[in-house]
């Protein structure tokens, strides 16, 4: 499939460090289309506009195949999920996701628990301590393996009832499924097809025994609430359960980790904020808001498509064609923004689109946030004179996913 040079800009890893200069090149043309390439949308309301508009829909069966770039006898994406995952609700639209999500919902938040987020601070803070005690007789550690990762996954296992020991079988399969969102179109297509499929079929299988066993015998953890789930509409069927169960893991590795990263990167290279922080440890809300709007972890969504025509900023977009939303470069948007390129850690009027918008933002908001806030706080007060070994660092490949490979720092011990 041939695409366009603003296109093979953003998946370019040469650009992967700092792609803000060309997402400023992109809002001068609002809704951009090269080639037989997606819609590229790239300003902050024409974003949220169709983020808001139910003619959008994220459900890949709706992807007319010639605009997906597949040739005309392949697999649709659809067809591809079927042997190990049906779509998860991210992947679907109303009635579906409503349901779904709504299921799923019920042992997660507000109204029906609303404190289980809560309620899990102080053994959140415990395990930001005990990474962080690991750090003592240490002049270096790699932030990524020493702590962004281990964090947030350790959590999303405790959440689901996931035993942290099997983590080295689905990090695997979490990797596998994580790049495939990867749109890098250097990659040879059949055999990535092929890999995640794999990984599907496989984290399929894990779940679906784990699922079982929780039947079995229930813990107080969410997949035990998800198997046990009744509601007026009926429960979640065994192949919805797999689905989910695998979007929130899947989620809860490969997100929260760059939100921490990109946190901890800002920090180092903006020792001013690093020693508010460290003095007001209150600061880390509105500080975590300005990361996820300044340096977003999902740079953009490539899996949106019209359900029919849709009419934005002077151009029409087709029924069935692929739609990109840069959320990251929405986020810098001048229209929106003021000094969008300043890193206000205490910036007032941020709705921005770190999160998405809509009825698809998401679901695991409460928790990324706590997670982010608790673990910039302790490190900002422990860490003793924390430097940057390199800038930048080096990248993951992925594009869409983006964040620091391996964040490499200097220390004099701890606090
Ligand atoms: C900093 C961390 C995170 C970021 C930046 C992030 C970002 C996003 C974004 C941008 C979306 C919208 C996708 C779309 O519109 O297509 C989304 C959806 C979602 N997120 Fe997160 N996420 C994070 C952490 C988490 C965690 C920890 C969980 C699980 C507990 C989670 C679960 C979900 C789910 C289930 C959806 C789908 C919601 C739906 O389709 O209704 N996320 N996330």
């Amino acid at each position: 499939m041939a695409h366009g040079p603003l296109l093979r800009k953003i998946t370019d890893y040469a650009n992967r460090a700092d792609p803000y200069p060309i997402y400023a090149e992109l809002r001068k043309t609002p809704v951009v289309h090269e080639e037989d390439g997606p819609y590229i949308v790239s300003t902050y309301w024409e974003i949220h506009a169709l983020l808001h508009d139910p003619r959008i829909s994220s459900d890949a069966r709706n992807l007319d195949p010639r605009a997906a770039g597949e040739p005309d006898d392949a697999e649709t994406e659809a067809e591809e999920d079927d042997p190990g995952l049906p779509p998860a609700f991210l992947k679907l639209d109303p009635p579906e996701h409503d349901r779904l999500r709504r299921l799923a919902m019920t042992p997660f938040g507000p109204p029906h628990t609303p404190r289980r987020i809560h309620a899990m601070r102080g053994e959140l803070s415990r395990i930001v301590d005990e990474l962080i005690d690991g750090f003592r007789d240490r002049d270096g550690i790699d932030l990524v393996d020493d702590f962004s990762y281990p964090f947030p996954v350790t959590v999303i296992c405790r959440l689901l009832g996931v035993p942290r020991e099997d983590e080295p079988r689905f990090h695997t399969w979490a990797d596998t499924l994580a790049a495939s969102l990867d749109p890098d179109p250097e990659q040879d297509a059949a055999e990535r097809r092929r890999v995640t499929q794999q990984a599907r079929i496989e984290l399929g299988r894990y779940l679906s025994e784990l699922i079982e066993e929780r039947r079995r015998s229930p813990g107080d953890d969410m997949l035990s609430a998800l198997v046990a789930g009744h509601g007026p509409e009926g429960g979640m069927s065994h192949t919805e359960l797999l689905s989910t169960a695998a979007l929130l893991l899947v989620a809860g590795h490969e997100t929260t980790v760059n939100l921490i990263t990109n946190g901890m990167l800002a920090l180092l290279r903006n020792p001013d904020v690093l020693a508010r922080l460290r003095a007001k440890p209150h600061l880390a809300v509105p500080l975590v808001e300005e990361l996820l709007r300044y340096d977003p972890p999902v740079q953009l969504l490539p899996q949106r498509t019209p359900l029919s025509d849709i009419d934005i900023a002077g151009v029409t977009i087709p029924k069935g064609a692929s739609v990109w939303l840069v959320l990251a470069s929405g986020n810098r948007d001048p229209q929106r923004f003021l000094d969008p390129d300043r890193f206000d850690p205490q910036r007032r009027d941020n709705q921005h689109l770190g999160f998405g918008s809509g009825i698809h933002s998401c679901f695991g908001a409460p928790l990324a946030r706590l997670e982010a806030q608790l673990a910039l706080t302790a490190l900002a007060k422990r860490l003793d004179n924390p430097r940057l070994r390199e800038d930048p660092p080096p990248y993951r490949r992925n594009a869409v996913l983006r964040g620091p490979r391996h964040l490499p720092i200097t220390l004099d011990g701890l606090r």
